[in-house]
């Protein structure tokens, strides 16, 4: 019999026990043998202990029935009554509203029940930011942000919770970025406050930048703005042989208006430029200056970055910000001794392939502005300047006698805001020594001896009006002495 192999196995082991112990005997009686309602209404009639114990497991089982229907029906409300908004630090907006969200704080008064309440949470972050003066001088300034964590505020009369978190195990794959995100909670009603709330942030970002240059750099296979906002310079402020800056802007501005054009013909929306010629001469003044004139960002690209290889530079190419110009400088240098090593030992990995590959091979971004420079147009790959990729190719030189005249009259003239006006000249003066200026450029001119137009801003700098003629005198002698 199954049952008896059983009992005597188990009391078997029950000899061992205590005697004091019940024995498996008296359990298996118990389990094998139909409960015994007497025994069971006695214990748990007379049972005060047994009683108690229902009872709790009754109010325990009540709870929990009670705590998961309240559960259920809180994520119920969450879902009708609440919205949330989640925003990536993989989009502009991130950086746009936590630079709100710090500057809401900053402009609240204390005594205001505002946004100034999430500031007393305790996870903070620093922003470090610089701000530059008309001057030029700049101050470092911290801004309190919300840190990682949980926070409140109120906008226009909303509550809402901000809640920051940052994943830890994952970084986006080529910067290094731990991923982000900020998630606001708020109610139902609320809700078209998100949108307002967003481009709130988004117009006080922009306002920061406006009349201003942005330089974006890569980031990973990302642009991101590389410092703050730059003052513009005016275009006009860089002289160039006549006609040759409005060249390039009237071929831009009409580059520009043909959209259509390209895209009914089926030709890439693409145009690409080569500024060439000797050091200092305003190339990447007069691109950062047309840039700005036009409200457009640079892109600035250096081929030989370490880490970029030709994948990177397909994707940078294809992805770049919304008006703005690509700028690589100096394109001779990345591909002259074919593989460039750095101080390091880094090789540098984009091959001359693959650069002409990223500018106009099927892999490449629809709609683009390309501004080369070079000091050695002579060393370029022919494939490289070909039509469709550089479309334009400009020559910008030495200081030609007007052009030494004119930055001279723009240095020193009475009507020009930058003037140093230290000096108190009589036009007609002036007028005359911006001539023999001119004169004795030319005069160089003739022997074959130039100038730079970085050269002579370098002079005004430093001299006063009628010192600028012993001074050009010198800065010709020291460049003969240096040839
Ligand atoms: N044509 C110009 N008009 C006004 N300023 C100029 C001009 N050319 C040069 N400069 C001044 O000289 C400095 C150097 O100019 P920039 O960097 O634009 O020269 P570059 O041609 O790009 O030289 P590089 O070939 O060495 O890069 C700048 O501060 C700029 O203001
Ligand atoms: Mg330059």
């Amino acid at each position: 019999m199954q049952n008896g192999q059983g009992i005597s196995q188990q009391s078997n082991l029950g000899s061992s026990l205590p005697s004091q112990v019940p024995t498996p005997d008296t359990i298996t009686h118990v389990a094998t043998n139909t409960p015994q309602p007497s025994l069971i209404s006695s214990l748990i009639g007379d049972n005060p202990y047994f009683q108690a114990g229902f009872g709790l497991m009754g109010v325990g089982v009540g709870l929990t029935a009670l705590r998961q229907g309240l559960m259920i029906s809180s994520v119920a409300l969450r879902r009708r009554m609440l919205v949330t908004l989640e925003i990536s630090n993989k989009d502009p907006a991130y950086d746009w509203f936590l630079a709100w969200m710090s500057q809401q704080a900053a402009n609240t008064p204390k005594n205001k029940a505002g946004l100034l309440s999430w500031t007393r949470s305790h996870q903070l972050s620093v922003q470090t930011s610089y701000e530059q003066r008309k001057n030029g001088s700049a101050s470092a300034l911290f801004n309190l942000i919300a840190g990682p964590g949980i926070h409140w505020m109120r906008y226009r009369g909303a509550w809402m919770q901000v809640k920051r978190e940052r994943e830890t195990r994952s970084q986006q794959l080529m910067s290094g970025i731990p991923w982000e995100t900020v998630t606001l909670t708020t109610l139902s009603r609320d809700r078209e406050l998100f949108p307002e709330l967003l481009s709130e942030a988004r117009d006080i970002a922009m306002r920061t930048q406006e009349g201003k240059l942005v330089i974006h750099t890569p980031w990973g296979i990302e642009w991101k703005p590389f410092g703050l906002p730059r003052r513009k310079r005016p275009l006009r402020s860089v002289v160039l042989e006549e006609g040759v800056s409005e060249k390039v802007e009237k071929d831009v501005s009409a580059f520009l208006e043909r959209r259509q054009w390209y895209a009914d013909r089926g030709i890439p929306y693409r145009r690409g430029y080569l500024l060439h010629g000797p050091p200092g001469s305003g190339k990447s003044s007069f691109i950062q200056a047309l840039a700005g004139s036009l409200s457009y960002d640079i892109c600035l690209l250096n081929l030989s970055e370490r880490g970029l290889a030709d994948d990177k530079l397909i994707h940078l190419l294809s992805n770049t910000p919304e008006r703005s110009f690509v700028l690589i400088e100096d394109v001779d240098a990345a591909f002259n001794k074919r593989v460039q090593t750095s101080e390091d030992g880094y090789q540098s990995s984009v091959t001359f392939s693959g650069f002409l590959n990223a500018l106009d091979g099927v892999a490449s971004g629809e709609e683009r502005i390309i501004f080369m420079t070079t000091n050695h147009p002579e060393r370029l790959d022919p494939a490289l300047i070909r039509p469709g990729r550089v479309d334009l190719s400009v020559f910008i030189g030495d200081a030609s006698p007007l052009q030494a005249k004119s930055l001279f009259m723009r240095f020193y003239g009475r009507d020009n805001q930058e003037s140093v006006g230290w000096e108190d000249i009589e036009p007609a003066e002036l007028e005359r020594l911006g001539e023999s200026l001119e004169d004795f450029v030319e005069e160089q001119l003739h022997n074959g001896h130039r100038v730079s137009m970085a050269a002579l801003q370098g002079l005004f700098i430093r001299s006063s009006a009628r010192d600028v003629m012993d001074g050009v005198k010198t800065l010709f002698l020291e460049q003969k002495t240096r040839q």
